[in-house]
């Protein structure tokens, strides 16, 4: 029994110095151009799934939308999503090619009118851990978050009449208000 414990424990250490080193030499890829590491897919996806199945929010949503809200989700999405999943009539821009290990699906392809809204909402307000979808609840209200899912809903064959246009001629959106400046990052990094 002895001569086991021993074993593993010398096989952990071994499987650490590992890791180690294939952190330190760069043998793990830092590049964003990569292709996935063997079994990185499978994981995200896995623990996606299962993070959105015990946390997604469950029917009945909130704030049920009229087409006013939906138009205001295509607008808030122009202004947030649009450069890295595209409206109806782009190709892929140099942000969208550039985030190679997962790229942002392009909505006018295939919407995801298929997934649970509360699942949509979860994926916009927490983002996607390793793929560059960035989470909104840090800079967008719930109200605003469920506007845009209810909208992420329709796209690109179900819109009603203002958000399509909003969806076919995106310029005519204006710029987003600028945000208030966040706190002095040096100041935040001293505190951790
Ligand atoms: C910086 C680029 C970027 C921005 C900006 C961005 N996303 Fe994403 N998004 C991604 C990437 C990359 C993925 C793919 C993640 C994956 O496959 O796991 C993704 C995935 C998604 C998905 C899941 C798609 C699917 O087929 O399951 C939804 C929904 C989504 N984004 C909605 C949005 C919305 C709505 C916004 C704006 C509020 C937004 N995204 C802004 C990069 C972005």
């Amino acid at each position: 029994m002895r001569g086991f414990i021993g074993g593993f424990v010398a096989a952990l250490v071994v499987l650490a110095l590992v890791v180690f080193a294939a952190v330190e030499t760069g043998v793990v890829p830092a590049r964003a151009d990569g292709p996935p590491l063997p079994g990185e897919r499978w994981a995200a996806r896995t623990s996606l799934n299962a993070t959105i199945a015990r946390q997604a929010p469950k029917p009945p949503y909130p704030f049920p939308p009229t087409d006013a809200d939906v138009a205001q989700g295509a607008t808030l999405y122009v202004q947030n999503c649009a450069v890295c999943h595209g409206t109806a009539n782009t190709t892929p821009n140099a942000v969208a090619r550039g985030l190679g290990v997962v790229q942002p699906p392009q909505f006018n392809k295939h919407g995801v009118s298929d997934d649970p809204e509360g699942e949509t909402y979860w994926k916009i307000e927490h983002g996607i851990r390793f793929t560059g979808m960035p989470a909104y609840g840090k800079s967008l209200d719930q109200k605003s978050i469920w506007q845009i899912t209810y909208f992420m809903k329709r796209v690109p064959d179900s819109l009603p009449a203002a958000a399509k246009s909003i969806w076919e001629n995106p310029s005519q959106v204006a710029a987003p208000t600028p945000m208030p400046a966040l706190p002095d990052p040096k100041r935040n990094a001293a505190k951790r």
